[in-house]
């Protein structure tokens, strides 16, 4: 078995130094498209990324020729045999190669990104003996040598981990647009206490965070979540504000429970006054389960400046004793 995961850790190796080759071509497609997106030589370089050909086998006859066995490409997830034609073909074609590597920096799966905008916009490795989804991160390996103040951030996509990476915020994990799991939650505790949720800000992002907010904190770390502003993704917002600018989105980023307030307040009128009950309501319950006094008090406090209602009658609410003469 160690042997097989060997082998298929060397298959990939091999597969991502063959992508990357093809990028070197002159007016290489692939190479356009990472430039279009603002990446540098040296960023594309660090991130091992690459590009597919637009040809059914070619990463096989290369591999092949290296001396591998069609049955452990396919095994790999490199190559798809489909069992009606009996024919094979490579997995990835003419698309922007990503490598993902696990902690330690092994290759064990790719993404790959269409160049245009048709569909689906990323082709991902299946599961196999090496790239087990829930366990791995895209970008601790590198990440895990930049942690700052024992924080990670964590983004949904590849590019936005490189975009940020190449603007001098490499302490960045994402996630590759799947939910957050307990072991991935449990993976970043052993590097870092705090998370700072950089998730897209469209409706599929904000329902992510709320998801992510949840796992993390089983996993026992502090959770805060970045504002987005008007941009949609962290690589966005970067190519518009700049480090400088996310710098400070960093620093102002909030914790986790005020985001959790501010969304249900969306939900509610809070010129209507049974509204405006619900909506204390619901925040309420939510900040009776704090374990902390004082944020309970934090959020008692913002709870009570949004609606105007007493700081006392919220504490009440929440299970704070005021006045208790024991
Ligand atoms: P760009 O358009 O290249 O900037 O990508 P993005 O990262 O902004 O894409 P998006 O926010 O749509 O998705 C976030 C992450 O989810 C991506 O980086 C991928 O890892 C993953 N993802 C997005 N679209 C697909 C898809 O069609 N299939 C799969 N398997 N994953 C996807
Ligand atoms: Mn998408
Ligand atoms: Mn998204
Ligand atoms: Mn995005
Ligand atoms: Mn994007």
């Amino acid at each position: 078995k160690i042997q097989e995961v060997n082998k298929f850790i060397e298959i990939h190796t091999e597969a991502a130094r063959f992508y990357f080759s093809n990028l070197l071509g002159t007016k290489n497609p692939g190479y356009e498209y990472l430039k279009k997106r603002g990446l540098s030589d040296k960023i594309i370089k660090k991130f091992g990324l690459g590009y597919s050909l637009n040809s059914w086998n070619s990463l096989m006859n290369y591999l092949i020729a290296k001396g591998y066995d069609k049955t452990d490409l396919v095994r790999c997830g490199l190559v798809t045999h489909k069992t009606e034609t009996n024919k094979y073909f490579d997995r990835f074609r003419n698309r922007v190669m990503f490598p993902i590597f696990n902690y330690n920096g092994k290759v064990i799966g790719f993404g790959g990104r269409v160049l245009d905008d048709s569909l689906p916009k990323y082709l991902n490795s299946p599961e196999t003996m090496v790239f087990n989804k829930r366990l791995n991160l895209y970008g601790l390996n590198i990440s895990k040598k930049s942690i700052k103040d024992d924080t990670l951030i964590l983004v949904e996509g590849y590019m936005d981990l490189i975009s940020l990476y190449q603007n001098n915020i490499e302490n960045v994990v994402a996630t590759l647009g799947t939910a957050l799991t307990i072991e991935q939650a449990r993976l970043i505790r052993r590097f870092a206490k705090n998370v700072i949720i950089s998730y897209d800000s469209d409706q599929a992002g904000q329902n992510a965070t709320l998801r992510a907010i949840d796992i993390l904190l089983q996993a026992d770390i502090k959770v805060k979540i970045l504002n987005l502003k008007d941009c949609k993704d962290p690589d966005d917002f970067i190519k518009k504000y700049g480090f400088e600018g996310y710098k400070k989105a960093i620093e102002q980023s909030d914790y986790y429970i005020k985001y959790k307030i501010d969304i249900l307040r969306k939900k509610y009128d809070l010129n209507n006054d049974s509204q405006k009950m619900s909506f204390i309501e619901e925040s309420t319950l939510m900040l009776k389960k704090l374990k902390s006094p004082i944020e309970k008090d934090l959020y008692a406090k913002y709870l009570s400046d949004l609606t105007n209602i007493s700081i006392e009658s919220i504490r009440a609410n929440i299970g704070i004793k005021v006045n208790s003469n024991y």
